[in-house]
């Protein structure tokens, strides 16, 4: 396995990934297009990685982080940025972090966080903010980004009930609540 930078090359590969992942239509290809350059700061850093299987080439896990002034919001409306330590633009987005199945369990999710993290300190950027999934398997989402050091702000039910895909938990709608997090650097 290998971690690696997302690049503009991996945009097919990746919507692949996300729809036999997170659920058919979760990020459309011009998404991912945006969410790429999102993750790109103003001296070229890219700082959305994945994981690849070096054998077959698959992508295994992506890590989509953007830096300060480069995101509004996450997939549903609903931040309470006033909650926040750090103002919006002093603070990075984690948006997806998503493992294949076979992958999951072993530690991939935090060594993919840690070099978004790496990069957000070393550029000295205040915060991270998230919506971590609260449905998502044994709480992995939640448990794995208390492990780095994030705190709960708040809870938003039905944070992607207006998002058109298909959830690998409910179909569609969505029904998932997003537990809306925060990392101070
Ligand atoms: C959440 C996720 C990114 C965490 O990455 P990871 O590499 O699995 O993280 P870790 O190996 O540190 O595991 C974190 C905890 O979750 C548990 N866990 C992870 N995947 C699990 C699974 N599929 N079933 C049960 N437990 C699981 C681990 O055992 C560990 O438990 P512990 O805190 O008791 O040690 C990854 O499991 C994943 O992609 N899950 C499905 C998608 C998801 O929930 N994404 C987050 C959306 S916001």
């Amino acid at each position: 396995m290998k971690i690696q930078p997302f690049l503009p090359e991996d945009i097919s590969r990746v919507r692949h990934f996300a729809d036999q992942e997170i659920g058919v239509g979760y990020y459309t290809e011009i998404e991912l297009i945006e969410n790429q350059k999102k993750s790109v700061n103003k001296d070229g850093e890219i700082s959305s990685f994945l994981l690849i299987d070096e054998d077959s080439d698959q992508v295994k896990g992506l890590r989509l982080a953007y830096p300060p002034g480069n995101w509004i919001h996450g997939k549903g409306s609903a931040q309470r940025e006033d909650l926040w330590p750090f103002k919006k633009n002093e603070t990075a987005y984690f948006q997806s972090l998503f493992l294949s199945s076979d992958v999951q369990a072993k530690g991939w999710g935090p060594k993919l966080s840690q070099m978004s993290i790496d990069q957000f300190k070393k550029n000295k950027v205040k915060g991270i903010a998230t919506h971590s999934w609260k449905e998502s398997p044994h709480n992995s989402s939640v448990r794995y980004l208390e492990k780095v050091g994030f705190e709960t702000i708040i809870e938003h039910p039905l944070y992607w009930v207006n998002v058109d895909y298909v959830c690998t938990r409910d179909g569609k709608p969505c029904r998932c609540t997003a537990v809306e997090m925060y990392l101070k650097l």
